[in-house]
C-alpha cells in the first residue's frame, strides 16, 4: 500500500457552506491559488448546482488554477473536484463547471444511513443501490475521475454500506469517500468501519479509500488519523476546520500530525508545511471567521509558552516543551525585522521571503504603508508586514473605498463620526452621524452613504503585536437580509454572512475598513449574481 497521504481540501465547499464563511469569486480563487501553492492533491471548489454563482467559481477555479500557468513552473497541478448529488441535473453541472480543469473530478454522494434514508430521501435500500449505481455510471461517462461519498457512513449499517460501495466501484468510482458526516463516531469505531471495509468490499484494492470527518464531539481529527491508519490514503479537510456546524477536520492538523509523528504512520503528504501560518490567516481575514487563539498548530498561542517552568526549560533545550518547530508552519519566531530605516531593497527581500512576490507598483504602496507605520512604531515585526500586505492586496475589490475619519469621543458630548468614502463613481461622498460609541457613530455615517444596513453579527478587535503601538486588526461578520442559497446536504436555503477584515495602528480606522470590506463583498455578491447586469457605477448613492 502506498505511503502517501493525498489532501483533499474541501475549505471552498464545506468549508465556505458554513455560516459565515461566505467568500466572493475573487477571494475564493486567491484562496485556490494559496491552496495549489500550499501543494494540495485536490480543491473542491464548490457546489455548482447551489447557484449560477456557485457554478461559474467553479469554473474560475478549474480554468485558472487546475491548469499549469506559465509563472508556476514544476508547481504541481491539483486535481478541481465539484460537489453533486446523486442526480443528472447536479452531476451535468458539476461537470460543466470542472471540465475545464487539466484533472477534473466528478464527487457526487447519498446517504445511507437508515435514518437518512427514511426521513430525509425516503427511500428503501434497494431504490439507493440502484440510484448509486445508475448515478455513478452517469458520472462516468462523463469524467474519468469519480469520487462517491456514502453520506452519514458514520451511522450506516455496515453490510449496506459495504454493498454500496461495491455498487459504486463496479459503476467506475475511483475513490470512495466515507464521511462521518454528522461528527457522531469514536476513533475506535471510526478507524473499525474503515478496517471493515477494506477487509469486506470486493475490488476495494484498485479504488482510493478517503476519509472526511466532522467535529460535532471534537474528534474529527482524531477519527480522521484513525482512518487513514486503518488504510484510506486521502484525506478531506478545511483550513482552520473551518464547515458545518462545529467544522471539518482541519488540514493542518492532520498534516502536521502525519509530519510530528512520522514514526507512529510511516506516511507522507506533499504539503509544504511552512505555508499553514500564512493560508490560515488568509482564510480567516477573507471569511472573517476568527481563529481562536489556541487552536492547534495556527493559534495566536500555539508557541507561546507562558509559565515560567515552561521558559525555564524551553530556555535550556527547546524541545522540553516544544513538539514542533514554529518555522515548520511559518511562525517566524525572529521579532524585529525591520525598522524606519529600512529600504526598499530590504523590504522587498523581506517580503518574498515570506512568500509575497509583488510587482513594482505594488511594492511602492507597501513601502509607503510600512514608512506610515515605522514613524509610528519604533519596530516592524513579519506580523506587521503579513498584516500590511493582507490588508493592501488581499482586500476584496473595493466599491467602497475610505477617504478619511474623523472621530470625537469620550465623556463629554455625543459620540460623533465625519466620514469620507470614494464611491464607484469616483465621487467623494461624505456623511456625519452620532452613535451610541465612536465605531456605532462610524458604522451608521458609513451605512448613511451606502444606504444600507446590514445587520452586525460579529465584532472583534485584536493586536496583531504586543505593545501599546501594535497595529490593531477588527474582523466583522455582517448578515445581507435578502441573500439566500441552497445548501449542499439538503434543499434548504441558508443566508449569506460576509466576513471583512481591517488592519490600521487606529482602531477604529481598523473598524472601519473591515465594515467597509464585509459591505464590499456584499455589494460584490449582489453585482455577481446579477451576472453583470448591474455596473459598478449603477450602485444607488445617497449623501
Ligand atoms: O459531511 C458530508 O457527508 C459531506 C459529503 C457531501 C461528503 O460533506
Ligand atoms: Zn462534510
Amino acid at each position: 500500500m502506498s505511503d502517501y497521504v493525498k489532501i483533499f481540501d474541501t475549505t471552498l465547499r464545506d468549508g465556505e457552506q458554513s455560516p459565515g464563511a461566505t467568500m466572493t469569486s475573487a477571494e475564493k480563487l486567491e484562496v485556490g491559488r494559496a491552496l495549489a501553492r500550499l501543494g494540495v492533491d485536490v480543491i473542491e471548489a464548490g457546489f455548482p448546482a447551489a447557484s449560477p454563482d456557485d457554478l461559474e467559481a467553479v469554473k474560475r477555479i478549474a480554468e485558472e488554477i487546475g491548469n499549469p500557468s506559465v509563472g508556476d513552473v514544476g508547481q504541481k497541478v491539483p486535481v478541481i473536484a465539484g460537489l453533486a448529488r446523486a442526480s443528472a441535473n447536479d452531476i451535468d453541472k458539476a461537470w460543466e463547471a470542472v471540465r475545464h480543469a487539466k484533472f477534473p473530478r466528478i464527487h457526487t454522494f447519498i446517504a445511507t444511513s437508515e435514518i437518512h434514508m427514511k426521513y430525509k430521501l425516503k427511500m428503501d435500500r434497494e431504490q439507493v443501490l440502484e440510484k448509486i449505481e445508475k448515478m455513478v455510471a452517469y458520472a462516468k461517462s462523463k469524467c474519468e475521475d469519480i469520487e462517491f461519498s456514502p453520506e452519514d457512513a458514520g451511522r450506516s449499517e455496515p453490510h449496506f454500506l459495504y454493498q454500496a460501495l461495491e455498487v459504486a466501484i463496479k459503476a467506475g468510482a475511483t475513490t470512495l469517500n466515507i464521511p462521518d458526516t454528522v461528527g457522531y463516531t469514536t476513533p475506535d469505531e471510526f478507524g473499525g468501519l474503515i478496517s471493515g471495509i477494506m477487509q469486506n468490499v470486493k475490488g476495494i484494492e484498485n479504488v482510493t479509500v478517503s476519509v472526511h470527518t466532522h467535529d460535532d464531539l471534537g474528534l474529527a481529527t482524531a477519527n480522521a488519523l484513525a482512518g487513514i491508519k486503518a488504510g484510506a490514503r486521502q484525506a478531506e479537510v478545511t483550513i482552520n476546520g473551518i464547515g458545518e456546524r462545529a467544522g471539518n477536520t482541519s488540514l493542518e492538523e492532520v498534516v502536521m500530525a502525519l509530519k510530528t509523528r512520522q514514526p507512529v504512520f510511516g506516511l507522507q503528504t506533499g504539503i509544504d508545511t511552512t505555508q499553514l501560518n500564512r493560508i490560515s490567516r488568509l482564510v480567516s481575514n477573507y471569511t472573517g471567521m476568527v481563529v481562536q487563539p489556541n487552536k492547534a498548530i495556527v493559534g495566536a498561542n500555539a508557541f507561546a509558552h507562558e509559565a515560567g517552568i515552561h521558559q525555564d526549560g524551553m530556555l535550556k533545550h527547546n524541545e522540553t516543551y516544544e513538539i514542533m518547530k514554529p518555522e515548520d508552519v511559518g511562525v517566524n519566531q525572529s521579532r524585529l525585522v525591520m525598522g524606519k530605516h529600512s529600504g526598499r531593497h530590504a523590504l522587498k527581500t523581506r517580503l518574498i521571503e515570506m512568500g509575497h512576490l509583488l510587482s513594482d507598483g505594488d511594492l511602492e504602496k507597501a513601502f509607503n504603508r510600512f514608512k506610515e507605520l515605522a514613524d509610528r512604531k519604533k519596530v516592524i515585526t513579519d506580523a506587521d508586514l503579513e498584516a500590511i500586505v493582507v490588508d493592501e492586496f488581499y482586500r476584496p475589490r473595493d466599491i467602497f473605498g475610505l477617504d478619511g475619519l474623523q472621530v470625537a469621543c469620550g465623556t463629554m458630548g455625543l459620540p460623533t463620526a465625519t466620514i469620507r468614502l470614494r464611491g464607484p463613481d469616483g465621487k467623494i461622498h461624505t456623511h456625519a452621524s452620532v452613535g451610541t460609541g465612536p465605531i456605532d457613530a462610524t458604522y451608521k455615517a458609513i451605512d448613511a452613504i451606502v444606504h444600507m444596513a446590514p445587520k452586525l453579527l460579529e465584532f472583534n478587535v485584536h493586536a496583531i503585536t504586543e505593545g501599546i503601538d501594535a497595529l490593531g486588526e477588527v474582523t466583522v461578520r455582517v448578515q445581507d437580509k435578502g441573500g439566500r442559497t441552497i445548501n449542499a446536504q439538503s434543499e434548504t436555503e441558508r443566508v449569506r454572512v460576509y466576513g471583512g477584515h481591517g488592519a490600521d495602528s487606529d482602531i477604529i480606522v481598523a473598524s472601519a475598513k473591515a465594515y467597509l470590506a464585509a459591505i464590499n463583498k456584499l455589494l460584490v455578491a449582489k453585482m455577481e449574481s446579477q451576472s453583470g447586469q448591474n455596473t459598478e457605477s449603477e450602485i444607488t448613492l445617497v449623501g
